[in-house]
Order: structure tokens, then sequence, then C-alpha cells
């Protein structure tokens, strides 16, 4: 079958979906879609060479194609709904949020690989899916999860690179600093040096990639045992996954906590291409800085406030709403009145809008469902819960928010906060390891499609003005 009849195949059966929204529909969609018995690598050598042609086939044959036209809206407002990246692994759409290489969270918790038939979604399986587009066995996550023990030795001096730091530096900068360390072994910055084909870039990025996600956990634990727990660290546990291994060394061992994190590193891996940390990644990787100064780039942009310090952001602000009345049990009426006292101080309401979305984010849908399955009488998450039916119609009152309702940030806290993870300062770290698995693949991809160097046309303020007044 030819790209573009499987292409309109496969957005025909995905309406289908989406019209009758039933799982049924979605198994017969992604069972073409199920990985071979191949490794992850030899996956991926097979998909390139048709990956590669059907780039090529758009260049050639459909390049003038519009996407679009840029207002001047655009270019003043963040780039926003301005279409110009491409980006393989997952898409999100204003009403129905975040689809990973077609499929929803739903369909990867009924379809990915869990521990446990019928558990949350391996963080190596939405690694295998985002990287190839495939569902990947069981036997190939867990030979995946192999694979990533044995590159998960961290060099020594990545740990003196974080102990020169003060212990009272905010954990993001000590992480980003780790991952800057662990950069010394870049496969592709070595081979590139040698003189590396370009046909052959992706293969070290691949190493890179995989050594990045596979050290993460280490050094993001070893942060957070550094700052909180006097520098006791806890070493890794081979028997465990990806996620399961990552809370083990964090100093939880609580089967749900475990359930929990794999679900988390799912949900924050990927989220299109146009976020600060993700595009910053792509951008910072195009001139061919390897994996680690690109993903190091990311993580500095993950780091603000509007992004992904607003997981900190919300459990701060409800530790403040709670101090202030002495009690999470607050009425709707008191809720109301600080919601306003916080907007009042030119402030925003961590965890509520979006760049994107138009609806509640399915991302906070699913953590709401594991909350209710397993923390139902915790008194932050019935805040929490409270705080989506106050929050949405006072933003909507402002009469200048685009999406009122909450966002990912605005659930996890509670949530982590419930398991013993209390230290919100950290939580932006947990953020920065999951989203290794969504940008990992895609700067595999990047150089594997050949991608070129990013660089968009800017314009002055005068050159603006002059256009505009000669539309008018
Ligand atoms: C995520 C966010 C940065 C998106 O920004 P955006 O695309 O510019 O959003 P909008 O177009 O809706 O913003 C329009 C106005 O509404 C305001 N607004 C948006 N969300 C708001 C919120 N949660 N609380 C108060 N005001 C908000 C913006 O600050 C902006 O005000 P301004 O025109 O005075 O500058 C924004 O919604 C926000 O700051 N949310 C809180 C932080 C957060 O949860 N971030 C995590 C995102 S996953």
């Amino acid at each position: 079958m030819s790209f573009f009849r499987s292409i309109s195949a496969l957005s025909k059966l995905r309406s289908r979906v989406t019209q009758q929204s039933s799982l049924a529909n979605s198994v017969r969609l992604l069972q073409t879609q199920t990985s071979s018995n191949l490794d992850l690598q030899s996956e991926l050598r097979e998909l390139i060479p048709e990956y590669q042609e059907r780039v090529k086939k758009l260049k050639t044959d459909y390049g003038k194609v519009e996407l679009g036209n840029i207002t001047v809206d655009m270019v003043l407002g963040g780039m926003r709904g301005m279409t110009a990246l491409l980006w393989l692994g997952s898409a999100v759409d204003p009403e129905e949020g975040i689809r990973f290489r077609g499929m929803t969270i739903p369909d990867c918790q009924k379809l990915l690989p869990g521990v446990k038939p019928g558990g949350e979604p391996l963080p190596e399986a939405i690694l295998w899916l985002l990287l190839t587009g495939k569902i990947p066995s069981k036997e190939q996550v867990d030979s995946l999860s192999q694979e990533l023990q044995t590159r998960a030795t961290v060099p020594d001096y990545v740990f003196k690179a974080i102990d020169a730091l003060p212990v009272s530096a905010h954990p993001m900068t000590q992480f980003t600093t780790g991952v800057m360390a662990l950069q010394v072994q870049s496969e592709f910055q070595k081979q590139h040096q040698s003189g590396l084909a370009k046909a052959r870039y992706w293969e070290p990025t691949y190493e890179d990639s995989m050594n990045l996600i596979a050290r993460l956990p280490a050094v993001a634990a070893y942060v957070y045992r550094r700052i909180f727990k006097d520098g006791k660290i806890i070493p890794r546990d081979e028997s465990l996954d990806y996620g399961g291994n990552y809370a083990h060394m964090l100093g939880f061992d609580d089967p749900q906590m475990l359930e929990f994190m794999r679900l988390y590193i799912t949900i924050h891996s990927d989220h299109e291409g146009g976020n600060v940390s993700s595009h910053t990644a792509h951008l910072v990787s195009t001139p061919l800085a390897d994996p680690y100064l690109a993903f190091a780039a990311a993580l500095n942009g993950l780091a603000g406030p509007l992004h992904g310090l607003a997981n900190q952001e919300v459990l701060r602000w409800i530790r403040s709403v709670v101090a202030e009345f002495g009690t999470p049990h607050i009425s709707t009426e008191e809720l109301k009145e600080y919601i306003h006292k916080t907007l009042n101080s030119g402030q925003v309401v961590p965890g509520y809008g979006h760049g994107v979305l138009r609806k509640t984010d399915p991302r906070y849908t699913c953590q709401r469902e594991f909350a209710l399955k397993h923390l139902p009488d915790d008194p932050y998450f019935q805040l929490v819960s409270k705080l989506k039916e106050v929050v949405p119609p006072i933003l909507l009152q402002l009469g200048k928010v685009k999406n009122p309702w909450p966002n990912v940030d605005a659930h996890s806290g509670v949530l982590l906060n419930y398991y013993g993870l209390t230290e919100e300062n950290y939580y932006t770290v947990l953020f920065g390891v999951s989203r290794s698995i969504g940008v990992g693949p895609q700067l595999i991809w990047d150089r594997a499609l050949g991608l070129p160097l990013e660089r968009p046309k800017s314009i002055t303020l005068e050159k603006l003005e002059a256009i505009c007044e000669k539309a008018a």
C-alpha cells in the first residue's frame, strides 16, 4: 500500500475510533502496528528507509503545499497556532488532548504492557511506541528494560560535579549539572569529530539518547537523596523496571507508588513538539549539538514556572491555601476568595490553562482516576477535586483566559505528596526524567531524517509596523 493510501486509510480508521470511541476499534487500528519480534534498534533500522522515502516524497512532490498563514498575532503571540515543526511521537488536539503515535492515554493503558496485565503502562513501552510507532510485546519491553539497566552506570565525576554545588541549589540546577557532566561520554560528539558520515548520524544519536534515558534516574535520585535524605544513596535494583527502579532509588517501595511512577513517566514523556522543553531539545540539536547538550537545554526551559515548574507551584499554592484556612476542608466561598486574592496580586492560578488545550487535560483525568481508585479520601485530593469546580468559572470571568480547565500539573503533586514525596521543589526533576523518553526518540528521528538546522526568520518592530500600515 502506498504511503498516501495507508495514511488515508489510517485517518479514516482514526476518525471512526474518535466517533465511536470504542476500544475494539482502537485495537483493530493498532493491530497492524504491533511490533515484530525484532529488538528496538533493529526495528528502527528497518523503519528508517521507509520514513526517509516518505519525507523525500513530501519535499519533492508537495514542498509548496501551504499549511496556513502567518499572522501578526502569531509573531507577537509566541507562535501559537503556527504549524512549523515535524514531530513524530505525539500530537495534541485542543479538544481531545494528547495522542502518542495515534493512541490516547486510555488506549495506552489498555494496550501497552505493564508489569502485570492490567497494570499501568511501563515507561519502556511508551519509549518503544514513540520511537517506532508500534506496540511492543511484553518480551520486547522486558528486554528493553534489561538493555537500559546495562546502560545505566553513571561515572563518578557526574556525582562530583553535582557535589560541587551547594545543597541549597534548586534540584533542577543540580539535575541539569549532572546531565551536562554525562555529556563527557557523548558518542555522537566523539564519532562526529572522527569524521562520521551524515547517513550514520542517527546511530550515535541512538546510543547517546538511550544512555541518557538509562542514566537519568540514578542522577535524579542522587539529587533527591543528596538534598532531602542526608546524602544516603540507594543503589539500583536490577530486578525492577525503569519506573519502579527510579521510585526505589528515591526511597519509595510501596507497589502503588511504583505504579504511579510508571503512569507519571508515561504521561509526561511527550506533548508534541512545540512545548518549550521539546522544542528546545530539537532546536539545540539541529546544529548537531549532541543529545546531552540538547536535553540539558530542554531542562532549563522545563524549569520555568509557566512550564514544568508549575507542578511544584501547584502544591506550594495548595499548601498556602491550607495554611490560610488551617485545614484542607475549605468551603467553596473561602476557596473563591483565595483564588481572587491570588489573581488580584497579579499571579496566575497554577495548574490551570494551556497554550494548546481547550478542555481538561486527559493527563489530569487519568491521574484523577488513579486517585479515585487508590486515595479517594485524601483531603488534598478532595481539595484538588473541589478546585476543578471552583477555578474554571472564575478564570472564565476574567474574559482573557483561553483555557480555564486544569492541566497535568494541577494533579500530580497531591498524588506524589500522598505517597510521601512531599518535597515539591523536586517535582520538576521527575518531569525532566520523563521528558527524556519523548525527546530522545525525536532526536534520533531528526538525525535519521536529516532534518536541517532550524533557522526561522525574525522581523524588526519597524518592519512589522511598515508591513501592517501597508496592509491597512
Ligand atoms: C499555561 C499558560 C502559560 C498558557 O499561556 P497562554 O497560552 O498565554 O494562555 P492564554 O492565551 O489563555 O493567556 C491569556 C491571558 O490569560 C492569563 N491566564 C492564563 N492562564 C491563567 C491562569 N491559570 N491563571 C491566571 N491567568 C491566566 C494569561 O496570563 C494571559 O494574561 P495576560 O494577557 O494579562 O498576559 C497559562 O495558562 C498559565 O500561566 N497557566 C498557569 C501555569 C501552568 O499551569 N503552567 C503549566 C502548563 S502545562
